[in-house]
């Protein structure tokens, strides 16, 4: 069994990771949070994170992970939590690619992984995940939503939460067998494909289709005949 380090409040739960990394701590250990009082987002974002929310990060000092498989990584741990949330509550979960997950046209859930790369290897990895679930969507930001205002019913927060370790954890193990294998699943999910999307490359805003998710995990674009593997990020138009 893992060590579950459980918290009333922190920061946030990746950035006490790394404290834990810096100070010694085994593979598979997990951070968890009442609250977060700094919740961090991709981008430098805040991330909100008042009670009722699954606030958690899990620290894997993976053995022989490149890190050019971390974007398809990211996209498995996202398919790891739509599936629970589904087995769970019956509500269908998208992917947003590159890591976010959206319940009815409005996020759900978010991503951050954050690792340590030496040498084209990833020596420690963190997956913070923060899922709304028994929260009060007025607490939220606008775009967001959350579990109990979509169910209009609390969920169980502790048996979601074990449930989530238990899935990310054999995804981890079976994506460094293949990672292939989940591509399908998550193309199935995947919000971003066949839709209109923005995305920046050398200073300059470029607006394509979405036409398919690559070996790698990056989106496939089209632009004017032209074809774009994107691993950053890309907006939705539609
Ligand atoms: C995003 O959508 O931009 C990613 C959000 C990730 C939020 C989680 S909550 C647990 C962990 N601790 C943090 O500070 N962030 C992640």
């Amino acid at each position: 069994m893992n060590t579950i380090h459980r918290l009333t409040e922190v920061g946030s739960t990746n950035d006490l990771a790394r404290t834990l990394i810096a100070s010694g701590c085994r593979s598979g250990e997990v951070i968890i949070a009442d609250i977060q009082t700094h919740g961090r987002g991709r981008m430098m974002k805040e991330w909100v994170s008042p009670p009722g929310g699954l606030w958690f990060s899990i620290i894997f000092f993976p053995a022989n992970f490149l890190s050019d498989k971390l974007p398809l990584f990211s996209l498995v741990v996202g398919l790891s939590i739509s599936k629970v949330i589904e087995n769970e509550t019956s509500l269908y979960c998208y992917i947003k690619w590159p890591n976010d997950l959206y319940l009815k046209g409005k996020k759900v859930s978010g991503i951050l992984i954050e690792s340590k790369i030496r040498l084209k290897a990833v020596e420690w990895l963190i997956i913070g995940v923060g899922l709304n679930l028994n929260v009060d969507k007025n607490l939220l930001p606008e775009e967001a939503t959350s579990i109990r205002d979509e169910l209009e019913e609390e969920v169980e927060k502790e048996k979601i939460f074990l449930e989530l370790l238990s899935e990310i954890e054999k995804a981890y193990i079976d994506f460094q067998e293949s990672g292939f294998q989940f591509l399908p699943q998550i193309k199935e999910r995947c919000l971003s494909l066949g839709k209109r999307v923005a995305f920046e490359m050398d200073n300059k805003r470029l607006v394509g289709k979405a036409i398919d998710i690559d070996e790698k995990g990056r989106l496939v674009v089209v632009v004017e005949g032209k074809v774009y593997h994107l691993s950053g990020d890309a907006e939705l138009l539609e």
